[in-house]
Formats: structure tokens, sequence, C-alpha cells
């Protein structure tokens, strides 16, 4: 588009047009006016921020969406339970936008646990709300390779703000980067790598105390901050026990709720992917 070219003289016409400065309403208008921009720069300030956070998320493969129309109970065997737990991720999400608490999803694979993970992450969005997803799998990647790969290093510490700094987070598919349920349990497995486990006590823990900066702030402030200080929504193929064996109780005990109605246990519902695959 090209730049219009204005003559002075119509540039007089122009303004008379438009501010009439015998208007005895005029500077009301201007400070209507001036409230009306301002209050367009705060919403294109926050959805910049959602954006960020967003575009931070470290995805296994193409970023994914689910919508609250997205979930069909009428899809699965198990009608019922697909029901209330489509209604209670939905009622936690609404829960979510104005107090932090950890949520944990926990079930076999293909049942459904990310998809009402991401469809938590759009009400939440929708509510100003900025939502980072991380898959575990992926982070462990980042981890490992960041040895091989230097630039790396730079992309592993930048995304390791933006998960402590995210009012809610994601982590998707937790423990999936210690091998299969029955390498867990062997009699010799000791963990996850030592590097990964430092990582994600590192996120807990900040997510569940606070960062320095958030400690630093509410003591300038006098006052208490309440755990944890940011969400963090956890999907799982492991049980409890079998975090703590890839981890240990410290982290877990920051990242999984203890409290029945922040978990959804997925128990009885059949895999999806198998059916669409027949
Ligand atoms: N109630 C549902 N309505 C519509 N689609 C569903 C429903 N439940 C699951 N799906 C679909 O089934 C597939 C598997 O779901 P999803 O990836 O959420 O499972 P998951 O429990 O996270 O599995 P995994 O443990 O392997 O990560 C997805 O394509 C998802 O969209
Ligand atoms: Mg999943």
């Amino acid at each position: 588009m090209g730049i219009q070219k204005v003559e002075f003289g119509s540039l007089n016409d122009l303004f008379s047009e438009h501010v009439d400065i015998n208007d005895p309403h005029l500077k009301e208008r201007a400070e209507k006016r001036n409230q009306k921009m301002v209050e367009m720069y705060n919403r294109q300030a926050i959805e910049n921020r959602i954006r960020l956070y967003q575009d931070k998320s470290l995805w296994e493969g193409a970023p994914l969406k689910f919508g609250v129309d997205d979930w069909q109970p009428n899809r699965r065997k198990n009608v019922k339970q697909a029901r209330e737990l489509g209604n209670k991720a939905y009622k936690l999400a609404h829960q979510m936008v104005n107090k932090s608490f950890n949520v944990v999803m926990s079930g076999l694979a293909g049942v459904g646990k990310t998809s009402l993970a991401l469809m938590m992450a759009e009400i939440l969005q929708q509510h100003d709300k900025t939502v980072m997803f991380v898959s575990a799998d992926e982070l462990f990647r980042l981890c490992n390779d960041q040895y091989d790969f230097p630039e790396l290093k730079a992309k592993l510490r930048d995304r390791m703000h933006f998960m402590n700094y995210a009012d809610v987070l994601i982590l998707d598919d937790l423990g999936a980067e210690a091998g299969s349920v029955k390498q867990v349990n062997s009699k010799d497995f000791n963990g996850v790598r030592r590097d990964m486990q430092r990582l994600i006590y590192d996120i807990a823990s900040h997510r569940f105390e606070g960062t320095k900066e958030d400690k630093i702030k509410a003591n300038k402030k006098g006052i208490e901050l309440t755990h944890p200080v940011r969400s963090t929504i956890i999907t799982t193929n492991n049980v409890q026990e079998e975090l703590e064996r890839i981890y240990n109780s410290r982290t877990i005990s920051r990242l999984i709720t203890m409290k029945p109605e922040h978990r959804l246990a997925f128990n009885d519902m059949e895999d999806m992917r198998k059916e669409s695959d027949l």
C-alpha cells in the first residue's frame, strides 16, 4: 500500500473535520480514546504472551490442538466414565483460571489423557493464561543432545526459563523417557539419567515453591506464597511408585497431587488408537 500524500491545506481541513476545538466534551472524548488505546495495547500484550509460551512448547512432532467439542464420550466404550472425565477436566480448567493447583491424568496408552490436557490448555488460554506444553520425551532428547550440539544448551536454558514461569505447564507422558514399565520395575533400574532428574527437580521445585525472584517479590510485599505457586498438569502411563523410582519422591511430591479431586484416573478406558487402526 502506498503512502498517501497530504497537502497542507487539506490537512487543516481534516483537522477541523475531526476535532472541534469548541466541543465542550473534547477532553472527555480524548480521555475515552486514550483509555481505548491503552486497553487495545494491553490486550495485544496478553495475546503476545500467550502466543510466546505456546511457541516455546516442546512437541513430539507437530503441535497439537484439542477443543472442548472434540471430546466425544459416545466414541468410547465406557461412555459414562468418558463423560465424567471430560466434565472433570472442563471444571478443573475453569477453577485453574483463578487458583494454582496440580492435576494428574493417569492411565494406559491411547485413552485420551493428552487430549483432555490440551482441552484444558485451550480453555485456560481463552482466559488469558499462558500455557506451555512439554513432551517429557522431547525434553529428554534435548537434555541428551545438548552435549553433542552446543547450540542446544542455550535452547534448553531458554525452555527451562519458560517452564518455570508459564501459568500452566503441561508435562506430557512423564515417565515415558525412562523406558517401558517392565524396565522401570526391573531390579537393577536406577532411575532416569541424573541430568534429567536434576532438570525435572528444578522445574518441580520452582513451580511448587516459586523461583528466587518470586520469593524476593513476595518478601518485599510481605506476603506468603501459596503452594504450588504455578499449576502443572501431568499426563502419565506410570503409577505413582514407578514415577518415584524414575525420579524420586522429593520431585514427585511437588508434581503429583494426592488430592482425589485433582486426579483423573482413566482406568477402564480402552485404547482409541487400536480401535481406529482396525
Ligand atoms: N473421547 C474422545 N473423543 C475423541 N477423540 C478421542 C477421545 N479419546 C481419545 N481420543 C483420540 O484418541 C487418540 C489417543 O488419545 P490421546 O493421545 O489423548 O491418548 P493418551 O492417553 O494421551 O495416550 P498416550 O498414553 O499414548 O500418550 C487421539 O487421536 C485422541 O484425539
Ligand atoms: Mg499422551
